[in-house]
Parts: C-alpha cells; sequence; structure tokens
C-alpha cells in the first residue's frame, strides 16, 4: 500500500523538498532473517565492524566514503592524470581548494587519517598540547603517536544532550585562554576546530566562535586548523542557524570560515562526496615546506598523495559539489527527518539534530547498561539482529584507553550514531530504521550489556570482539 501523501493538498509544491539529483544507477541490497543475523553476530565477535556489509540491509554505519558519486565525477575520473610528479589532476584539485576554501598550497593524502599522521608529525613535539572543541578518535590517536595530548575544550551546553543550543560545536573560548595563558609559551602545538564535531553529535562550531579562537590563536601565536571533514555541513548549520549568515550562500559561509584558520587537515570522504580521499591545505607556504617531507614520507610524492590521478579528479569536483546550498539543504533535511521520526516514536536523542548522522542517546535508552558495558555497543548489535541496519557506538568504547595508564576513558556521553551516507538511501529505507529502532525501544529492557572477549590496544572498538554480560557462550535470544 502506498504511504499517504506527506503534505497537505493546500500546501504550494515545494520543489526544495526533493532531492536536485535523479538516479541513474542501483545496487541491490539484501534481507537477511533474524536467525541468519543471530549466527553472524555471533561469528563476528558482536563487532558490526567484523560484520560483512552484503549481511546488512540498511548501512549507516558511517557516512564516510559510502557516498554516491555524481555522473561528473565518475565522467572526471576517466580524465585522470596518473603521472607520479606534476599530475594535471593535482593541478585541478590545487584549483579546487583554493575556489572552496581558499588555501593556496595543498598536499594530498589518501585519507583523513593520512593527513593527520602528516601534519601531527610535522607539528607536535613529545610533551606538547593539541587544544580542540574536539578531537575525532583518529586525530587524538596521531597526536598521541607524536608524543603530544589532545585536550577537548567543548563548552558545557555540548554535554546537555536536551539542550536544543544551535552551536553544541563551540569551543571554549575562556577555557582555550586558560590554556594558553596557563601553559609556557610554544606548549600548544596547535588548535584544531573540528568542523562540524563528529565525537559529539555531528555540532556545528559558529561564525562567531571561529572568529574568537582566530583572535586568540594569533594573539598566542599557534596555528589553527580546521578538521574539514564535514566543513560544507558546518557551513550550511551556520547558514540555517546564525542570523548574520541567512542570506549568504554556503559557498560563501565556507569560504569565510576557512579564511579564519591557517590551513586545515580533510578526510575527503565525506564532504568531498568521494569513496577514498583526503587532503592537507595551508594558507602560508612555511607550515606546507614543513609538512611535505613527511607528506612524500608517509602518503607518497606531492602531488599524488597516495591517490590515483582519477582520485584527484573525482575529489575536486567533489569539493564543488558539496558545498551546493540545494544538494545541502536535501542532504541534512534527510537527516533531520530520521530524527524527528525517532523522537515521534519516543527515542531518545541527542538534540538538535546535526549535519550528517542522528546520535542516540544509549544512556537514556538503556538506564540498565553501565558505561563500562557500553550501553551504545549494545544498542548497535541489539539493532543489527532485529533489523538488519548497523549503526556504531560513539562513546566509552570508541574513547579506548589513556595511553599512559592504560586505563579506560570514561565519555561525556554513551551515543549511538545512525549516520547517513550522501545520496545513497531513500526517506523509505530510514523509515524502516527509525521503525525497527523505535520497535526496540518499546523492548529495551531485554538488551544486555557488553564485555570485551579479547581487546584490542589500539582503537579497540574496530577489532575486538565481545560478549553479551552475564553469558559464557551467546545465544543472542532477544
Ligand atoms: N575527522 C573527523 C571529524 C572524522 O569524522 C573522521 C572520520 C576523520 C577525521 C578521519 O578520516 O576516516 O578519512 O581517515 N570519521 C569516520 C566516521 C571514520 O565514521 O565518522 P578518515
Amino acid at each position: 500500500m502506498p504511504r499517504p501523501y506527506r503534505h497537505g493538498p493546500r500546501e504550494s509544491p515545494r520543489p526544495d523538498r526533493a532531492e536536485p539529483w535523479r538516479v541513474k544507477m542501483v545496487e541491490p541490497i539484501r534481507r537477511t532473517t533474524r536467525p541468519e543475523r543471530a549466527q553472524l553476530l555471533k561469528e563476528a565477535g558482536f563487532n558490526l565492524f567484523q560484520v560483512k556489509a552484503e549481511d546488512v540491509f540498511v548501512d549507516l554505519l558511517t557516512d564516510s566514503g559510502t557516498g554516491a558519486m555524481s555522473a561528473a565525477q565518475w565522467a572526471a575520473m576517466l580524465l585522470g592524470d596518473e603521472s607520479y610528479a606534476g599530475a594535471r589532476s593535482f593541478g585541478h584539485l590545487e584549483a579546487a581548494v583554493r575556489q572552496v576554501m581558499g588555501f593556496p598550497h595543498v598536499l594530498p593524502a589518501h585519507q583523513g587519517r593520512g593527513a593527520e599522521h602528516v601534519l601531527m608529525a610535522a607539528t607536535v613535539t613529545r610533551g606538547q598540547t593539541v587544544a580542540s572543541n574536539a578531537l575525532f578518535d583518529t586525530t587524538r590517536a596521531h597526536v598521541e603517536h607524536a608524543g603530544g595530548r589532545g585536550v577537548d575544550l567543548l563548552g558545557e551546553k555540548a554535554y546537555d544532550v536536551r539542550s536544543d543550543d544551535p552551536f553544541k560545536g563551540d569551543l571554549d573560548v575562556a577555557a582555550l585562554r586558560r590554556l594558553l595563558e596557563r601553559d609556557a609559551r610554544g606548549s600548544v602545538a596547535l588548535i584544531v576546530q573540528t568542523a562540524t564535531c563528529n565525537m559529539t553529535g555531528g555540532q556545528p562550531v559558529s561564525m562567531a566562535n571561529q572568529e574568537s579562537v582566530a583572535r586568540l590563536a594569533r594573539d598566542f601565536d599557534v596555528p589553527l586548523f580546521v578538521d574539514a571533514a564535514r566543513f560544507a555541513e558546518n557551513a550550511y548549520l551556520i547558514q540555517q542557524r546564525e542570523p548574520r549568515f541567512r542570506q549568504y550562500s554556503v559557498a560563501a559561509i565556507a569560504l569565510e570560515f576557512m579564511a579564519h584558520a591557517d590551513g586545515c587537515v580533510m578526510s575527503a570522504k565525506k564532504d568531498a562526496l568521494v569513496n577514498i580521499g583526503g587532503l592537507l591545505a595551508f594558507r602560508e607556504r612555511p607550515l606546507y615546506d614543513r609538512c611535505r617531507p613527511y607528506g612524500i614520507l608517509f602518503e607518497g610524492f606531492s602531488t599524488y598523495g597516495g591517490l590515483a590521478g582519477r582520485d584527484l579528479e573525482a575529489m575536486a569536483r567533489g569539493l564543488r559539489e558539496g558545498v551546493d546550498d540545494e544538494y545541502l539543504a536535501a542532504r541534512v533535511r534527510q537527516v533531520q527527518r530520521l530524527g524527528e521520526l525517532l523522537e515521534r516514536g519516543g527515542v531518545p536523542i541527542l538534540r538538535p539534530v546535526g549535519g550528517h548522522a542522528v546520535y542516540v542517546d544509549a544512556a537514556r535508552f538503556l538506564p540498565h547498561i553501565p558505561w563500562d558495558e557500553f550501553p551504545g555497543h549494545a544498542l548497535a548489535c541489539a539493532l543489527y539482529l532485529s533489523s538488519g541496519v548497523r549503526g556504531v557506538e560513539v562513546g566509552s568504547l570508541m574513547a579506548g584507553c589513556d595511553p599512559a595508564s592504560g586505563k579506560r576513558r570514561r565519555a561525556r556521553l554513551e551515543l549511538f550514531r545512525l549516520a547517513v551516507p550522501r545520496r545513497v538511501y531513500t526517506d523509505n529505507h530510514l523509515e524502516y530504521a527509525a521503525d525497527a529502532l523505535i520497535e526496540l525501544h518499546e523492548r529495551r529492557d531485554e538488551v544486555e550489556g557488553m564485555r570485551f572477549e579479547e581487546q584490542a590496544p589500539v582503537l579497540p572498538h574496530f577489532i575486538s570482539t565481545f560478549q553479551p554480560v552475564g553469558r559464557k557462550t551467546v545465544v543472542a535470544s532477544h
């Protein structure tokens, strides 16, 4: 039965509510049965990163590298220049970065963490600090790998899941000032604004905050970098939520946001709409010169950085497409609609919904599961079992262990993220995911906590295996 049409008959037609693209190519996806999934989950050691993608019906594990490229991106790939040095495709990428971000110096990298590796190796020495609103886990791991320490300085509002503050990604400027004043000059190697802030709900950083942070960075002579994985969604949310930017295009806002920074690292797998790729970009030559040898060492020569020429072409187009107002409005609205459906069904989520994902408040969803039994992860397993929908924990499991003490870090929030790939799923897929989670919420008492079976030492959420608490051998019966 077709669903009743969503809009009232008297409302005038709204073309802006439809996606500004149509589908040219489709990929079948497979449904599995619950008994199959119970077995698959067991075989995967209750780690959804170990489940085969073909055994997932709606894959909301990540929005990273999972988007659909445009016909123009695919066409550009055929024109990729595969020369080792000085490829034309690199020139196209440089031009796109200059146009979209305003940075003249570019180093490609194979993905975001490749770029982070280069930046941290070149700028962080043992004992130094990297201050941030909130570092993504790979970024923090690279700071620590270089011997440094990452300090998150989000304001308190970021940890209040019910607050509707429009800019929960803002860095606490007073705390940053205290840090810069207290520590000896030179002990803070970098400031990183992660926009949007993935660890706490895809929440945006306001332009006002970026301006204040940039002022402090200048006063204390510390480079300011943007983790630009979702810079376009951040700019779109500024347009929607920061009144003085209501009339600006996303492209203009993105350029202005970057104008306050000395450079950026980017996982192009998100807002540059490619399946693989990353980059570093710099305003001034000296920082570029410092990073370049590390780029060559870790990633490859500075005009390809671990990528094929065709990847550089796709990234150059994707960067421009990624800041299109109509595309972003449809994209973010789809994510927000998922949030609305869940809220309507009584599922506690982190408010307001950000740019790329809905974050379920796993602590409130599963109040009977303590933090060290990973409620977000328990929820991820239970939802996969009941529906074939895959999401991911963002909480104390992803937070890992403190490198000095080896102790588990307790995250401020226990979240379960449903990330929406770009231009891939229809609203029907997301409606199915919402229905499944609402149904699970109604029998949430049945969900059990998780404990490690085998714990991996670094980034444990990817490869560790687990068991539901209180059982030796598991029959996933709920
Ligand atoms: N920065 C942010 C804010 C990210 O979200 C990610 C990746 C990275 C850096 C690292 O980029 O994966 O290309 O090496 N986030 C993915 C996610 C993995 O699922 O959110 P990468």
